[in-house]
């Protein structure tokens, strides 16, 4: 469940955050379409991560190997991407939902295409909602943290499996 909403939430947010409006727009896609599927699937993915984490989470207190197993890094990791996710989630519910709106496609998502190319403008964070505000800087201290916690298997893995040899069938003649 973990991966599979977080599989969907990053697809989210490479549409909301490195997609102009502009390209989805010449692609026909509204604005009232778009939001349409950022609130359902959207909030869906992010409420199947809090149940994957929460399960999870139970699974390494109940079983005892894992719970010895599990180290300060860990609790760190987990306690953080909780928070990240709850405020994802709060963010969209309260300011997107049923708040007053806050287009982060013009604001979000342009400062954070800033900072990929190295030239983030600050200024464009400035009026953003605090819950958004807070989202952001806590995913950025996930990703800082990311190298030296078990997340870095998402790179790993993902990895491999691209580049790991392939298996070569070997066609042998028959003998007699
Ligand atoms: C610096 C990187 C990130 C930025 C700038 C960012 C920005 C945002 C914004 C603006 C929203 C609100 C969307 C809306 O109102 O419709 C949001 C929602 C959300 N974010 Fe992030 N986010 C980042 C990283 C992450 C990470 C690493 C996670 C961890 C899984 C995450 C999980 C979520 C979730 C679960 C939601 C609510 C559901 C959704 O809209 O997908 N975000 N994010």
């Amino acid at each position: 469940m973990l991966h599979l909403g977080v599989i969907t939430v990053f697809v989210g947010h490479v549409l909301g955050l490195l997609v102009p409006r502009r390209w989805t727009a010449a692609l026909g896609i509204s604005d009232r379409f778009y939001h349409l599927i950022s609130v359902t699937a959207g909030t869906l993915a992010g409420v199947v991560i809090v149940a994957g984490l929460a399960l999870l989470v139970a699974r390494r207190v109940h079983l005892s190997a894992l719970r010895r197993s599990s180290t300060a890094t860990d609790v760190v990791m987990y306690a953080l991407l909780a928070v990240v996710v709850l405020l994802g989630l709060w963010a969209k519910a309260g300011v997107n939902m049923l708040g007053q709106g806050h287009d982060y496609r013009e604001t979000v998502a342009v400062w954070f295409r800033g900072v990929l190319v190295l030239r983030p403008d600050a200024s464009l964070m400035t009026g953003v909602p605090v819950l958004m505000q807070l989202h952001t800087l806590a995913a950025l201290a996930l990703m800082a943290i990311w190298p030296i916690t078990r997340l870095v298997h998402a790179w790993a893995v993902t990895i491999g499996v691209l580049w790991r040899p392939r298996p070569v069938r070997v066609d042998r003649p028959h003998a007699g």
